[in-house]
């Protein structure tokens, strides 16, 4: 019997187990029983873990998961995974998985992956890809958080290191951590914080949201690495959470500042004038569309324009933002779609539609590592999984130093091309 863990977080978090066992009175990848039970995430809070077992099992009630869930899917081979997934979005049957939870429902789609992965005896991302991936993807690691992800004054969310130059993914990673280290000198030299936010990066009270940028260019500079060419920076400004839909304005605290929609584009205009920044995600609120296309329109060729909140790994949003030209790339987030199935389409549809793709972690997560495979096995090229502290954060990147091991000499990593603003040509 194997047992291999997996995970997710927001609300009701998720992670997952599964164990595959063969019987003799059916057919091995016929799913014949799952269990969930509750465990904590890296924020304390409670998250679920479901099992999927194959071949012959024992009926127990374990809550949701098994009341609505279960009976759906066994029986049917967990080699089938659209067949399976489709089953479980039938069996909520409502647009936003309501009924049972997009976690809930996740945690079953992911455990039946894994667990036809494990009766055929290949890697995950081996199984997810039907064989063909080996890109890697550049780790855009977020060594400063700020935002509602850490108690400072800092207020944009994420100041991420972005090792584009690196040759490997194991490069890559050495490079983020090393100015994951220097970081940390240059925070103590300036007897600034060093506790670590949510996402494992250090959160310090600072004057300005630039002087955030200062100081991780520091670190890269100190680290030995030519900002610019090996390694860039990226940022998640979270606006939604700065915009004050009253007022209609974003409030930057750190700077006393108060700024409209037009600004925010103007300030970023700055900021990648200035700074090596290739890659902007929620620049603007979840609701500001004609900002986005703005945005997009007035910066697009240049940077990597990326919605999270707006799209919130929805297949509808992400065609209104194709439609409406309003960015070039999306953040994918499996526990938002709620099945391997719909997160593949996702990731096809931008593809598709020459926009870029980030698979993504959650501030609250566990020591589940599936979304380092799912990132190899769709051939994004870009994961965001935090800083190089907490193993929450840390066993996503150990995952991909794994595949990459395992890929050998087939192993790629990309460049820039990767990027939404360049994947359009
Ligand atoms: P969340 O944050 O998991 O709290 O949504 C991650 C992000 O904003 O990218
Ligand atoms: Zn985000």
């Amino acid at each position: 019997m194997e047992i291999c863990p997996f995970s997710y977080g927001r609300g009701v978090r998720i992670a997952y187990f599964l164990s595959a066992f063969a019987n003799g009175n059916c057919p091995v990848s016929t799913i014949s029983r799952i269990e969930a039970r509750q465990i904590l995430d890296s924020r304390g809070n409670p998250t679920v873990e479901v099992a999927v077992y194959l071949g012959k099992g024992v009926s127990r009630a374990v809550e949701n998961v098994q009341s609505m869930l279960e009976p759906v899917v066994i029986g049917h081979d967990a080699l089938d995974q659209r067949d399976v997934d489709e089953r479980l979005i039938a069996a909520d049957g409502t647009p936003n998985k309501e009924v049972a939870g997009a976690n809930a429902i996740l945690g079953v789609s992911m455990a039946v992956a894994r667990a036809a992965a494990t009766h055929q005896g290949i890697p995950l991302f081996h199984y997810l890809s039907e064989g063909g991936a080996s890109m890697l993807p550049i780790p855009m690691m977020n060594i400063l958080n700020g935002g509602s992800h850490a108690d400072n004054n800092v207020d944009i969310q994420e100041f991420m290191v972005f090792p584009v130059g690196a040759d490997t993914f194991s490069e890559a990673l050495r490079m983020g951590t090393e100015t994951f280290h220097h970081l940390k000198a240059v925070l103590k030299e300036l007897s600034l914080n060093t506790a670590v936010g949510d996402e494992g990066g250090f959160a310090p009270d600072l004057r300005s949201n630039e002087e955030a940028i200062d100081v991780v260019l520091e670190a890269v500079d100190r680290a030995g690495y030519s900002a610019g060419s090996e390694i860039f920076l990226a940022l998640d400004v979270a606006a939604s959470e700065l915009y004050d839909s009253d007022r209609d304005v974003y409030c930057l605290k750190s700077e006393n500042r108060e700024l409209n929609s037009a600004d925010m584009i103007g300030l970023y205009g700055e900021l990648v004038e200035k700074y090596p920044i290739v890659s902007i995600e929620d620049g603007l609120s979840e609701d500001d569309w004609e900002g986005w296309e703005q945005l997009q329109g007035a910066i697009g060729d240049r940077v990597q324009i990326v919605g999270d909140d707006l799209t919130v790994t929805n297949l509808a949003r992400l065609q209104q933002a194709i439609d409406r030209s309003a960015m070039n790339a999306i953040l994918i987030k499996l526990n938002q779609i709620g099945t391997v199935t719909e997160t593949i389409d996702t990731i096809t549809l931008a593809k598709e539609n020459g926009m870029g793709a980030i698979v993504s972690h959650r501030s609250g997560e566990t020591e589940d590592t599936t979304i380092a495979d799912v990132s190899v096995a769709t051939g994004v090229g870009q994961i965001k999984t935090g800083s190089a502290s907490r193993t929450d954060r840390v066993c996503k990147y150990n995952q991909l130093l794994r595949i990459e091991e395992m890929l050998g000499s087939r192993a790629q990593f990309p460049g820039m091309e990767v990027l939404g603003h360049k994947a359009g040509g």
